[in-house]
């Protein structure tokens, strides 16, 4: 058994050793220098010695050029004599450095003065482009540091794409500069629903923060040096409360509101909540394209996210500015005005060079741009799925009961997302336009990073291989003996994951773990693995 999280397409373990030591070379051809330098950065953290670089193919250690790998792929070669990694670009070689970090588990040692490496043959490519993660920060604001850690963990497991949900109803988390009060107003909230969707409990602790555009362009480069494209995401029309606490001329009828404190509201039940933009004023469209050209000065990823989800349309029915539009148009209902508005969004995006992503139930308004991509959630909301992927569309799955990382391991357990096919999707014809696998961490109910670490590991595990190894290579007992040895890996870095022990709930206590979740207590599961820990260390 390889210890390796994404298991690889194809490998062979061999006979023997590769030791590397103080004495071994390395060599780069011109392209894969980064990864070199990766490879040494690593050996030098572990064992406080950097590798020789020489300028010789005869180097121990050396990274070749193959155009004929797989641009994320890598070739690996290790046996007694040394070590030989192929690939085409410094992407596949960047992955083939992180291979390595699991294979010699040098990320466990204590300052060891050498590391070894099992003879091995590997052969591996990805089996999806995108492999991606999203993290909510409009719920709560987590910071620099934290997303830091998050892309690091990312690049170990060879995910590539962080999708950054930067504002919703409940803050606006980027600075832009030509609107300064939808941080300053926007990105400040009084009080927080902080129980569960059907608990009312409000703690009333101010909660802020947003990202400078300097630190957004640190991230952005940091993330780019682990191989990761983030996309950046703009949610409208609707879950726009935020944006227009501070600007209500935004809205339809001017609303007065202050930033929601509760999640998931309608504007109907609530008086605050899921508030939507007017899709009618041109005035609207002006300061999305405004902000549309801040964000994507900042990210240089060739997509961008509008969200779109969840739109309440009672609204844009009342909205005389809609009405006139939906009939100078001659739209039919509030749906195709939807789908009037983000066409105009991504024609603009489109003549920056970027492709504009949005949730399924964007596919319900008529006439949509070619390149608009939808982000599959929920069949719910949208049957067209499959006819939109057979009409050439291209699509990313996020199935709500496999990669929706928020929920409890009662509701999705690490079983289902780790078995996720696109036939669970509902998508059984054509799988050429599925660009990928992202999961979504939604933060309703995740105020700080120990609870990330419990919702999102090791869920991130499971993810990476359903988005990196192929179908007939996966297998979820074999993955769950890798994973009982990559566990320790989590521990040496201080993520405080779920155990085993409770990542796959069973029988009454489950749905009864379902139910508290959902009207009174969504902490429940973590409060009951914090029991458990505090057991064992006292025991
Ligand atoms: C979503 O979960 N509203 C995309
Ligand atoms: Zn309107």
């Amino acid at each position: 058994m390889l210890n390796l999280i994404p298991k690889p397409k194809h490998y062979e373990e061999k006979f023997g050793e590769f030791v590397i030591n103080s004495e071994k070379t390395v060599f780069a051809d011109d392209n894969l220098v980064y990864a070199r330098e990766v490879f040494c950065n690593f050996i030098e953290s572990v064992c406080g010695f950097k590798p020789q670089v020489v300028v010789s193919r005869k180097a121990d250690i050396r990274f070749i050029y193959d155009r004929h790998v797989h641009k994320e792929g890598y070739v690996l070669d290790a046996d007694v004599d040394g070590l030989v990694i192929k690939a085409s670009h410094q992407k596949g070689a960047f992955y083939a450095v992180q291979s390595l970090r699991q294979l010699t588990r040098g990320d466990l040692l204590e300052n060891p003065e050498f590391l070894t490496l099992h003879a091995v043959h590997i052969d591996d490519e990805p089996r999806y482009a995108f492999r991606s993660l999203m993290l909510d920060e409009a719920r709560y604001f987590h910071g620099v540091d934290t997303v830091k850690n998050i892309l690091d963990m990312m690049a170990y497991h060879k995910l590539n794409v962080f999708h950054w949900h930067l504002t919703d109803n409940e803050g606006w988390r980027i600075e832009i500069k030509k609107y300064p009060r939808l941080t300053e107003i926007g990105g400040v909230r009084k009080g927080t629903q902080t129980m569960a969707w059907g608990n009312q409990v409000i703690d009333w602790t101010l909660h802020e923060g947003y990202y400078t555009q300097s630190e957004i362009k640190e991230i952005v480069a940091y993330a780019e040096r682990l191989n990761i494209m983030i996309i950046p995401e703009i949610d409208a029309p609707a879950h726009f409360g935020a944006a227009i606490a501070a600007y209500k001329e935004l809205s339809c009828a001017d609303v007065e509101m202050e930033t929601p404190i509760v999640h998931g509201g309608t504007p109907e039940k609530h008086g605050i909540g899921n508030v939507i933009a007017c899709a009618g004023k041109e005035s609207t469209y002006q300061f999305i394209y405004d902000v549309i050209d801040e964000v994507t000065a900042l990210f240089p990823a060739p997509y961008f996210h509008i969200g779109g989800d969840e739109a309440p349309k009672a609204e844009w029915q009342k909205c005389p500015h809609c009405q006139k539009v939906m009939k100078e148009m001659g739209l039919k209902n509030e749906e195709e005005l939807q789908g009037y508005f983000n066409n105009k969004i991504a024609v603009y995006l489109k003549r920056k060079g970027k492709r504009l992503i949005g949730w399924n139930e964007i596919l319900t308004a008529k006439r949509l741009e070619k390149d608009i991509i939808a982000q599959y959630w929920t069949f719910n909301r949208d049957m067209n799925v499959e006819n939109y992927l057979l009409s050439g569309h291209d699509i990313i799955l996020s199935k709500h009961q496999a990669f929706y990382f928020d929920m409890p391991y009662a509701q999705n357990r690490l079983k289902t997302t780790y078995e996720f096919e696109p036939e669970k999707a509902h998508i059984t014809r054509a799988q050429e336009g599925i660009l990928g696998i992202e999961a979504t961490l939604w933060t309703e109910w995740i105020p700080h990073e120990e609870r990330i670490d419990y919702q999102l590991y090791p869920r991130m595990e499971a993810l990476a291989e359903v988005a990196w190894t192929p179908k007939d290579q996966r297998n979820y007992k074999d993955f769950i003996a890798r994973l009982k040895k990559f566990l320790p890996i989590l521990d040496r870095n201080g993520v405080e994951y779920c155990p085993l022990s409770l990542a796959n709930p069973k029988g009454l206590k489950r749905a009864k773990t379902i139910k508290e979740f959902n009207k009174r207590n969504a902490h429940v599961e973590y409060n009951h693995a914090l029991v458990i820990r505090r057991r064992k260390k006292y025991r």
